[in-house]
């Protein structure tokens, strides 16, 4: 029986009735035989869940780049490493080797720490889809730097909360992105947001697409003549497993984004781990994640748990939909992609176009197909299991959080049997359990509830960087001794998991997590508007879009309704991202609230989502009067 890779249903119960009665038992065989360490661990597992305090391999002594690349080299040195698909289909895909991958993350390491970023320092990376991301957060690896990637769809506003919340003094950055047939000034963005980060000296600059950019003295330096004069090796920095190796923001249901600090050790062996038995991942394999780096699934399952396994990942820089819808399905073909990952509202939109798009192309390499970031459709899933996998590849629902680091529920293909919509069983060493209203554990099957998780796993997050109590009031107080994920969920007849979405104000939108309050708080910005309050409703392709209610102050207001939206969303865009922007504005007379000023926001996401048949008792609220107008003028 082997541990690292797991055949069939019978393996997996094995493997994970042992996982869970030792946990450190079983982690510490896999460490022990698929990585290099440079100095074992003292201790294998130290956990209390009421500090919270998380400790693995502690003691121990490595550098994950040199388990990326360095450890490569003897076997797969003219491998490719990463399969670099450009925006343009008429630009020629790059392969680059693990030879060549090491040399430039040694490289840009050099030039990194000749800009002073040493052991522990935080860098912000705001970079496209193209091949120096993943090489920038390689670099700082490689010198125990801790990496902070901003998705670059985020805004100026954005992006300076998150450098300075960390206190970042060094900027990764390019002069613009291409997106289907947009340009985007990059630069002009990054330049808007360091107006208000006056801790960063420096910014690096990649030059993608070649655009006039503004280069302020002293601050802004192109990167590729660095690059030029900078020697192809590095020693790599060794760190403790306990040592940080990268913040990512994710939204919290209220306050500003959370920085998720990961560490070394245990995240490596996760995401390694679990990469190789969610994907069952073959050395000939060519894999292909559609996240953006900016993500945690592209941290994961693009760049480390792909790199540590030796495997060929695919950065794509495009979208979708260009230069047809075709795009993803003759991308599968040129490069006989064997797993494919992608978000259910991906498959949503592709849904909705024509059929010969898929069935233009040859997609026979096809193994293993994967979906992330929110519950799957039935109708989804189907569509995907006939038209993509010809119902011969496997689909697995995975469910993790950026928190998690890696892959906590998700069917091991070819070996659990699947069921559209359902995530099915843990992945060995996770240890789910469902909790009822008053905190009680939950038992048997068949039952309903909200999803914490009983024990530590080696790839939980450590802490929210600079903000520990929030960390523990966020995960550790809702269920004493439990790790709370904030997800509803049931577990059918035999087990399985199903994951019903969110139970807090945390809002997923097209596979992105967007917590309520921050977008709230941006429309409150806006001098006419009073108050405001935003939910989720249904929506075809996105999952759930926006719908926002809005009291202005002047009752009686005589501007024009559709130029305040307009202005609204410019706002958000302004301050979150137009991932943020409201799909329906609705302006009201006032918000129901209760008699203590909250506001019911179960109430407004009934309306919006044109579920009103049980409202609820409303005669409690302090205004119960608003409801019956907010339904009477509702754009649901
Ligand atoms: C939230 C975490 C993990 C990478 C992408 C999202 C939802 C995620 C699933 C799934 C149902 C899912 C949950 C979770 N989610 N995967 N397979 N089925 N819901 O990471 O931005 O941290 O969001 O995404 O609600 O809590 P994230």
């Amino acid at each position: 029986m082997s541990n690292y890779h797991i055949k069939h249903l019978e393996e997996y119960w094995q493997v994970y009735r042992k996982s869970v009665r030792n946990p450190a038992v079983f982690w510490e065989e896999i460490a022990e035989e698929h990585f290099l360490w440079r100095k074992k661990w003292d201790e294998v597992l130290s956990w209390d869940f009421s500090k919270p305090e998380i400790k693995w391999f502690a003691g121990a002594k490595l550098n994950i780049t040199e388990n990326c690349l360095d450890r490569h080299l003897a076997t797969r040195a003219d491998k490719t490493a990463i399969l670099f698909e450009p925006n343009d289909p008429k630009e020629e895909a790059q392969h680059i080797t693990y030879q060549e991958l090491h040399a430039r993350v040694c490289r840009f390491a050099n030039v990194l720490a000749d800009q002073g970023v040493g052991k522990g320092d935080r860098v912000c990376i705001y970079l496209p889809m193209v091949p120096k991301l993943a090489v920038s957060l390689l670099a700082c690896a490689r010198l125990g730097a801790v990496h902070s990637v901003v998705f670059a769809g985020f805004s100026a506003t954005a992006l300076a909360t998150r450098i300075n919340d960390c206190n970042c003094k060094l900027v990764i950055c390019s002069d613009g992105s291409y997106r289907g047939k947009k340009t985007i000034d990059l630069k002009t963005i990054v330049d808007e947001a360091l107006e208000q980060c006056p801790g960063v000296e420096t910014s690096l600059v990649v030059k993608r697409t070649g655009g006039a950019v503004v280069m302020k003295d002293g601050r802004d330096k192109w990167l590729q003549p660095l690059l030029d004069k900078a020697a192809t090796t590095r020693a790599a920095t060794i760190v403790d497993a306990e040592d940080p190796l990268f913040i990512l923001y994710t939204s919290g249901s209220t306050g500003k984004p959370k920085g998720m600090v990961h560490t070394t050790g245990g995240y490596m062996v996760y995401t390694a781990y679990t990469f190789k038995n969610a994907f069952q991942y073959r050395e000939e394999d060519v894999y292909w994640c559609t996240a953006d780096i900016g993500w945690i699934t592209g941290h994961s399952y693009i760049v480390y748990g792909p790199l540590t396994n030796g495997a060929t990942t695919v950065m794509f820089e495009g979208v979708p939909s260009y230069p047809d819808y075709g795009r993803f399905w003759e991308i599968v073909e040129k490069h006989k992609i064997t797993q494919f990952y992608t978000a259910p509202t991906a498959i949503r939109a592709l849904a909705k176009e024509n059929l010969d798009f898929v069935e233009n192309h040859d997609l026979s390499s096809l193994k293993v197909l994967g979906t992330v970031g929110e519950p799957i459709n039935e109708e989804a899933w189907h569509w995907y299991n006939d038209h993509v996998g010809k119902k011969k590849s496997p689909i697995i629902d995975t469910w993790w959080q950026t928190e998690t680091g890696g892959i906590m529920i998700s069917p091991i293909p070819y070996s659990t049997p699947t069921i559209p919509t359902f995530a099915t069983l843990p992945m060995p060493g996770i240890q789910p359990v469902l909790m009822d209203e008053n905190g009680k554990e939950i038992e048997g099957n068949s039952v309903e509830g909200r999803l914490a998780i009983k024990f530590p796993w080696p790839s939980i997050a450590r802490t929210i960087y600079g903000n520990h109590e929030r960390y523990r009031d966020t995960y550790f107080s809702a269920y004493p001794g439990n790790y709370f994920t904030g997800d509803g969920a049931l577990r059918d007849a035999v087990g399985y998991y199903r994951i019903t979405g969110r139970v807090d104000d945390v809002i997923i939108v097209s596979g992105h997590n967007l917590g309520t309050a921050p977008i709230e708080d941006a429309i409150n910005e806006h001098p006419a508007v009073a108050e405001s309050a935003i939910v989720g409703f249904p929506h075809d392709i996105k999952g759930n879009a926006l719908y926002g209610y809005v009291t202005l102050k002047e009752t009686g207001e005589t501007r024009n309704h559709d130029n305040l939206r307009k202005e609204i969303n410019q706002l958000i865009t302004d301050r979150i991202g137009p991932i943020a922007k409201l799909d329906k504005i609705q302006f009201t007379e006032g918000l129901p609230k209760t008699r203590s000023g909250k506001i019911m926001r179960r109430i407004l996401r009934k309306i919006a989502g044109k579920d009103t048949s049980n409202l609820g008792d409303i005669s409690t609220l302090l205004n119960p009067e608003v409801v019956q107008d907010i339904m009477d003028k509702s754009l649901a």
